[in-house]
């Protein structure tokens, strides 16, 4: 994970450091190292979502990659916690203009996927789509395998069996 700096057409210069972002998610994480919602499900949710966005025309990774370190951060237990995702979404909005550097089209998108990853939805775009498929292909640390009906990619979908 490191700095990206990309200039859209408009002219806006975007650099958002990502590392930093989930140093930032780890110090107030709650639930401690060995968390099934902690930072190494992030990782794995940030190796997947790159992969996903590597396959899916449009998709924004440097969104996708916020998402993973954020989605999960202000969870307070391991279990039903509905309203994480909405927190999640309040804590991007702490460091925006901080940490985070995106234009409000591109932070638009963070805020639903991070607020609505909780809902079980799938989704027709496709930076949102690589969020939640990234998520969901974790499922198998827990033992589950991801179902392809609720996946919102092509990308993913190719990657389970039913
Ligand atoms: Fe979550
Ligand atoms: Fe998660």
């Amino acid at each position: 994970m490191k700095c990206r700096s990309t200039k859209t057409n408009d002219g806006y210069m975007i650099t958002t450091n990502i590392s930093a972002v989930r140093d930032w998610a780890l110090r107030q994480f709650k639930l401690g190292r060995t968390s099934i919602h902690g930072f190494e499900h992030w990782d794995r949710v940030h190796r997947h979502g790159l992969n996903l966005a590597e396959r899916t025309p449009d998709a924004d990774s440097i969104v996708v990659q916020l998402f993973a370190v954020l989605h999960d951060c202000r969870r307070r237990n391991e279990g039903h916690d509905p309203s994480h995702g909405r927190r999640a979404a309040a804590a991007a909005t702490e460091i925006r203009n901080i940490l985070i550097h995106l234009n409000d089209d591109r932070f638009n998108l963070l805020l639903i996927a991070c607020r609505d990853h909780t809902d079980g939805h799938t989704t027709g775009n496709p930076t949102i789509g690589c969020c939640w498929d990234a998520d969901r292909l974790d499922l198998t640390r827990v033992g589950k395998s991801p179902r392809r009906r609720f996946l919102s990619t092509a990308a993913a979908k190719t990657m389970v069996r039913r």
